[in-house]
């Protein structure tokens, strides 16, 4: 959405749904959703990119429209799915010919393939959260100030912000626990030693620097918004920064993924290139809070307005991933740690890899997700 009025009314609305202390107030939702997560891990551990969907928008649904019925989050989840696949591919600059030769925009339909999926898309994404707004509407716009639309768009870009990007963060943790067994061990070391035989919550954050230092390195190691969120300039004139010009109305497109590669940055004691969660717990300054040096949510006055959510959900369901699991490579297969989808969201392309409850614990979970379930029905 370009800068302007209605971003800043949609921007101001959802800010005082998400500051530090509303995100805190959502740990009990959070931690329920996570203890569910892990149980559909031990039943389809293949299936983790489809479970982290699930529990990641379910959080979602929950806060933005009240949702708590797993099948019927389920489902939503699934339909919403397939859209954003098709809105956030289109949404890398330079997927359709128009986005590199603007004066073709002005070609008739029948020669604009894009103008077809384009409306298609926004279409279907308008019923389907027109529908989803419903019921949360009167209460909601009062408070707000919002019109319909602008509600239904608001929780849309929400629903939508947050889950995926959260899913192929979690993805890319798998893929780099099973590539860097290592830093696995390190973790589950760090987990027994502080939380012996109980899982880890958001309050063992500070005990738990390794394990937070994973999160911060999976964020840094692959970006899951690679090439950033792309900004217009909205200038009427040229600027000027650092000597380059930008021309009024230019696209700019933020190399995310060239940044977190910085060797200067990142690299002085371990090569950027690795996953290394020590280049973290080894500063002299230490881990630092989840945002220091982390360039994962963008910046400036667009900065991810859900970071203080979304590092909770992170750090519970990384911090449970290893504690109740061991995550390996499978035998004679490697992963090709570069192998990522092109969009908007980057994910990890599908790999195999073995995802196994640590000896004892497989009954646990099955315990702690049946109070869990109950737990969410009744949030
Ligand atoms: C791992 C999780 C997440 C990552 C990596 C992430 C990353 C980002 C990035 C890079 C941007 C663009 C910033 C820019 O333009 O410079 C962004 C924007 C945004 N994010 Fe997130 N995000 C995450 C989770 C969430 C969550 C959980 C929510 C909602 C609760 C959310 C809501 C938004 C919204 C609404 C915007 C648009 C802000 C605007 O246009 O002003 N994000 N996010």
């Amino acid at each position: 959405m370009p800068y302007g009025e209605t971003w800043r009314r949609q921007r101001s609305a959802f800010q005082r749904d998400m500051t530090p202390q509303k995100a805190t107030s959502y740990v009990p939702l959070i931690n329920a959703s996570c203890k569910v997560l892990m149980h559909a891990l031990l039943r389809s551990p293949e299936q983790f990119e489809e479970n982290f969907y699930k529990y990641s928008g379910g959080i979602m649904l929950k806060i933005c429209y009240g949702l708590s019925d797993e099948r019927e989050c389920d489902n939503v989840v699934k339909d919403l799915t397939k859209i954003w696949e098709a809105s956030l591919a289109a949404a890398v600059p330079g997927t359709n010919l128009v986005d590199l030769v603007p004066s073709l925009d002005y070609l008739p339909d029948f020669l604009s393939p894009w103008r077809k999926d384009a409306v298609r898309v926004r279409d279907e994404t308008r019923r389907i959260f027109t529908d989803l707004v419903q019921h949360v509407r009167e209460k909601n716009k009062e408070k707000l100030r919002l019109d319909d639309l602008d509600l239904a768009f608001l929780t849309a870009s929400v629903f939508e912000a947050g889950t995926d990007t959260t899913t192929a963060t979690l993805s890319t943790f798998i893929m780099a626990a099973a590539s860097y067994p290592s830093a696995l061990v390190a973790a589950q070391a760090e987990i027994d030693r502080v939380c012996g035989d109980r899982p880890p919550t958001i309050d063992d954050v500070e005990s738990l620097p390794f394990v937070k230092a994973m999160v911060k390195e999976t964020m840094r190691w692959r970006p899951v918004v690679a090439g950033g969120v792309p900004h217009q300039a909205t200038t009427t004139e040229d600027d000027y920064y650092n000597g380059m010009r930008i021309p009024a109305g230019a696209l700019v497109i933020v190399n995310q993924y060239g940044m977190a590669m910085n060797q200067t940055m990142y690299g002085q004691k371990y090569n950027a290139e690795i996953f290394e969660p020590r280049r973290w717990t080894d500063r002299p300054e230490g881990v630092g809070d989840m945002f220091e040096a982390n360039q994962g949510f963008g910046f400036g006055r667009r900065i991810c307005p859900g970071r203080h959510l979304a590092v909770k959900t992170l750090f519970i369901a990384v911090a449970n991933l290893c504690y109740w699991f061991d995550i390996r490579p499978r035998k004679g297969y490697s992963i090709d740690v570069h192998k990522f989808t092109s969009a908007l969201v980057v994910h990890p392309e599908p790999f195999k890899c073995y995802i196994m409850p640590r000896t004892g614990r497989a009954a646990h979970i099955e315990k702690e997700a049946e109070a869990a379930s109950e737990l969410l029905s009744n949030l």
